[in-house]
């Protein structure tokens, strides 16, 4: 054999080694898509059931029982009053049951303890509530349709048997993945967007989209409506309040200032859908869900809690920039939001007291008192989209910085309109 016969042998048996691997390597470590389906029936809410078929995954969900704070020093999943260090929204929220209550969430497996622990949850709670709380919804949605939104919710306590949990987002008998919230399927269809139609991708936000989601209830049937008809944004949305849908035009009124009050729920997935990892189709699983390894087996972890607690497995797998390059990242985008949003919350109380103090006053300017108003509604919803929000901005900082912005010029004008309307200086 020749020098150049010998090389190219050995060449042909690196490659024939390369691609062995290549061809193997599938099965050597198993990926999630081959794991056996278990068929369960339709019906079947108890996760300790689907987890006899499914141990990685329904060990890796026990694990949302777990209550640890943020390393990045907001979120995390301890349950703390917000307005320890908010107190600016015990004015902003006066005369409504967010100034009693308001914890930081925590895991999945709470949803149904906490909902009923809350203070307030009261005898006039309506059905409405159990949406986004229990698998259970669905048998009680094939039952009842809309009807059980009305309900009073101390009637469905006994229909709630599981919290958040496997059913909300698969299909038992394919485990794929699957909506169980009609409001979201409601709110895609009218933006023309046929969700069974929907990518594997799209299925791995939506999913959470589902229940993670700024909502209203509609006055006469109670049910719940999403109000992203004309989109995303929070003018978007402020506009499509603004047209008293269905007769909505509150939540309530605020007691000082008399301005008719919106109270934003949670934009966890319209504010993630124009920053930079929404746009680019990095989707909430991709962070929240990593892919994990157990004896040479590939899962998801359905422990979905603050990505930043398992950073490597979260971020690492697209940024190479090393881990504590990325948590200084988090921490900075955070805080220079938190100081914002408690600047804006804080204007906006004061702005709550200005109309308040002017309108009081006798002779105030009626009309300008209106303006004031309209213009403190608004400078709080602005507010509160970010405030409601579960990332601390970090899921679209950019946009959280201009909305906040935009919040305090319409408080201190809020003010100014008010002490105009009194010829006052407040
Ligand atoms: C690029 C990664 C990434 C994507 C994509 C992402 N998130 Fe997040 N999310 C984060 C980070 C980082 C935080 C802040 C965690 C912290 O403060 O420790 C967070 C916080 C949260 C929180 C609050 C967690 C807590 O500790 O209280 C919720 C809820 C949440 N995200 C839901 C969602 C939903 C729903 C989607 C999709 C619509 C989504 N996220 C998409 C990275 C992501
Ligand atoms: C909040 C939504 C959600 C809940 C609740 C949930 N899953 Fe999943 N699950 C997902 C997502 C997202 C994936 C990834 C699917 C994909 O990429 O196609 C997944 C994947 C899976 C897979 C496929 C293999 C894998 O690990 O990727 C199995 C099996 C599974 N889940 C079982 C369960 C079981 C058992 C429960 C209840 C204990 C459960 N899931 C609860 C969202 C959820
Ligand atoms: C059926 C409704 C529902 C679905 C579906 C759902 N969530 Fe949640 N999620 C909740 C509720 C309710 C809470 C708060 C529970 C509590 O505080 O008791 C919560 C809490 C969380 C938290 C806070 C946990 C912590 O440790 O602080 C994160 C993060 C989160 N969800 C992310 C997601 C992601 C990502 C998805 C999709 C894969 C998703 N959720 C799907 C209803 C839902
Ligand atoms: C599936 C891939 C993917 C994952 C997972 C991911 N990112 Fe990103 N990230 C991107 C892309 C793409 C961009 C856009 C800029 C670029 O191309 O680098 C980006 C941009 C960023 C930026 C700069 C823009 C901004 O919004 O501040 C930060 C910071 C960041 N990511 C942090 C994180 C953190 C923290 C995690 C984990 C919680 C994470 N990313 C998870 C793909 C990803």
């Amino acid at each position: 054999m020749n020098n150049k016969k010998r090389f190219m042998l050995v060449g042909a048996g690196f490659l024939g080694v390369i691609l062995a691997a290549v061809v193997l390597q599938p099965f050597l470590i198993k990926p999630a898509n081959t794991m056996k389906l278990a068929k369960l029936p339709a019906g079947e809410y108890d996760p300790a059931v689907w987890g006899r078929y499914y141990p990685l995954q329904y060990s890796s969900y026990r694990k949302n029982l777990e209550m640890a704070p943020s390393p990045a020093g907001f979120g995390g999943s301890e349950k703390v009053q917000k307005s320890e260090k908010e107190p600016e929204i015990l004015m902003n929220f006066k005369g409504m049951p967010f100034s009693i209550d308001y914890t930081e969430d925590r895991g999945h497996p709470y949803a149904i303890e906490d909902l009923k622990e809350s203070k307030r949850v009261t005898s006039a709670t309506v059905g409405s509530c159990m949406t986004c709380k229990t698998a259970n919804i669905i048998d009680v949605y094939e039952e009842k349709g809309w009807d059980y939104a009305k309900l009073p919710l101390a009637e469905l306590y006994r229909e709630m048997k599981h919290p958040v949990s496997c059913a909300n987002c698969h299909n038992p008998a394919t485990m794929k993945l699957k909506i169980a919230n009609p409001a979201f399927k409601e709110a895609m269809q009218r933006k023309g967007v046929d969700i069974d139609k929907a990518s594997r991708e799209e299925m791995r936000s939506y999913v959470c989209g589902q229940c993670h989601a700024e909502y209203y209830f509609e006055p006469k049937s109670k049910k719940v409506v999403f109000p992203w008809d004309k989109g995303y944004l929070p003018g978007e949305m402020y506009a499509y309040y603004e047209e008293k849908p269905a007769g909505f035009e509150h939540d309530w009124i605020h007691p000082d200032s008399q301005a008719k009050m919106l109270k934003a729920q949670h934009p966890d997935f319209e504010t993630w859908a124009g920053g930079v990892h929404g746009k680019s189709g990095v989707s909430c699983a991709d962070c929240h869900m990593p892919f994990m390894r157990s004896k040479g087996q590939k899962y998801s972890s359905h422990q979905v809690t603050s990505p930043m607690k398992s950073a490597e497995e979260s971020c690492g797998v697209c940024h190479t920039q090393g881990l504590d390059w990325l948590l200084e990242r988090v921490r900075t985008e955070q805080n220079n939001v938190w100081q914002l949003q408690h600047t804006a919350g804080q204007a906006v109380a004061r702005a709550h007291e200005a109309i308040a103090r002017a309108a009081a006053v006798g002779n105030a300017d009626k009309a300008g008192l209106e303006q004031a108003r309209e213009l403190v509604r608004k400078a709080q919803w602005f507010w509160d989209m970010v405030a409601a929000e579960n990332s601390m901005g970090f899921h679209n900082p950019d946009q959280v910085m201009n909305t906040l912005g935009r919040s305090i010029d319409l408080a201190h004008r809020a003010a100014a309109a008010a002490n105009k309307a009194a010829k006052t200086n407040l």
